[in-house]
């Protein structure tokens, strides 16, 4: 597919996570395959034209890295395109406006989905964005603030005639925030208010299946994979394939899991240095960990790594532990396989646990 002046292998998209889709992250991804457009966390405009260093941190990439696209949040125009213009100087591919993140943090400063409730205003702030850089610059909205105010269609069209490249649509309202059904119709009706421009459907999307659903009931152009890619990393591969020929992938074995989860250790120490890359990958071992079968053994040893010897260690320990579970090739007995990956990982009725990866809960007011 298209987006803008890029012609892309996959119409597979990574979306934003903040907090976790970082530079090691989205590396790992994109060497398993499927994936070729991804997107960094949201990241405030002023703080990038103020040269923050956590701001700095966030639009870190390397020539691996490519095509991507940094999403700013912001509502003020000038700051908007100047910061537009400074990420076109540092190379990026394009720049994402985010308009459906639902936390208060950003709506009260008149970002994020409180975007999507000003459509004229925002329209003239995107084609101020649209007017100072050459890259595509693209929106991530989400149905609406409320069910009341449906305003995608209209925000859409309007965003098309300011010059944006592409739409990026979330099925749920603000008001929704990460419970209830994503709305394939209310992807539909934002596919149809575009003339010419691509958009890319998202939510709740987890096997390849769900992303033809959408495609199939929308008519989106593509889709863009979260929390998907956290439960799966194989999920843009298995997903292009099955899109190509209609036949699913063999789910990997449990070497080709260690050894992609070794490759990410590997990623987090280069980025982040080895004290804070062992913190922060304490939390993505486990959710690696969800698919090897019996893994208490490993998720204890885990937890306390501070250097890459300690990881080589939790693993070796680990793989002479869950021996036992296994038959003489080596293969799990089939009463301890993990389970099947299904749609429910997401978790997004309310009344249950929270998945893996925390989304705001309660009442929207208090985010
Ligand atoms: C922890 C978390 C952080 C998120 N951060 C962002 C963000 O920075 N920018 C954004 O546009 N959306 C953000 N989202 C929304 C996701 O990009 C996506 O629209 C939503 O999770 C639905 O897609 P999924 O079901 O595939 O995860 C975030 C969602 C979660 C759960």
């Amino acid at each position: 597919m298209r987006l803008g002046q890029y012609e892309l292998s996959s119409n597979l998209f990574l979306s934003p996570l903040a907090g976790y889709t970082n530079l090691p992250m989205r590396l790992t991804l994109r060497e398993l395959g499927g994936l070729d457009w991804a997107t960094t966390d949201l990241v405030n405009a002023r703080s990038l034209l103020e040269e923050n260093p956590r701001a700095l941190q966030l639009i870190q990439t390397s020539p691996a890295d490519r095509p991507l696209a940094v999403q700013l949040f912001g509502s003020v125009p000038a700051e908007m395109r100047a910061a537009a213009i400074q990420l076109e100087a540092r190379g990026l591919a394009s720049i994402d406006v985010n308009m459906g993140c639902p936390v208060r943090k950003v709506t009260k400063i008149g970002g994020g989905s409180a975007m999507m409730t000003e459509l004229i205003k925002t329209a003239d702030l995107v084609r101020g964005m649209v007017e100072a850089v050459k890259i595509p610059v693209t929106a991530k909205m989400r149905l609406g603030w409320d069910s009341e105010n449906i305003t995608a269609p209209d925000l859409a069209r309007a965003l098309e005639d300011a010059g944006v490249a592409a739409i990026f649509v979330h099925g749920r309202t603000r008001a929704q925030g990460f419970a209830g059904p994503v709305s394939l119709a209310g992807i539909r009706a934002v596919v149809e208010a575009v003339r010419h421009i691509p958009v890319i459907g998202n939510g709740d999307v987890t096997t390849p299946d769900a992303a033809k659903k959408m495609l199939d009931e929308t008519g989106c152009a593509g889709v863009s994979i979260g929390r998907g890619a956290f439960y799966n990393p194989w999920i843009f591969r298995q997903t292009q394939h099955y899109l190509r020929t209609g036949e699913l992938l063999l789910e990997p074995t449990f070497d080709e899991r260690m050894g992609v989860m070794g490759r990410h250790f590997d990623l987090m120490i280069e980025v982040f240095g080895e004290e804070l890359g062992c913190r922060m990958f304490r939390k993505i071992a486990a959710w690696y960990a969800r698919r090897f079968g019996p893994a208490v053994d490993f998720r204890r040893r885990v937890v306390a790594i501070r250097s890459r010897a300690d990881f080589s260690m939790a693993v070796a320990g680990y793989r002479a532990w869950r021996a036992q579970f296994c038959d003489e090739q080596g293969e799990l007995r089939p009463k301890f396989q993990p389970p099947k990956l299904v749609a429910s990982f997401l978790r997004t009725d309310p009344n249950q646990p929270a998945g893996i990866i925390p989304v705001p809960r309660g009442p929207i007011e208090r985010w």
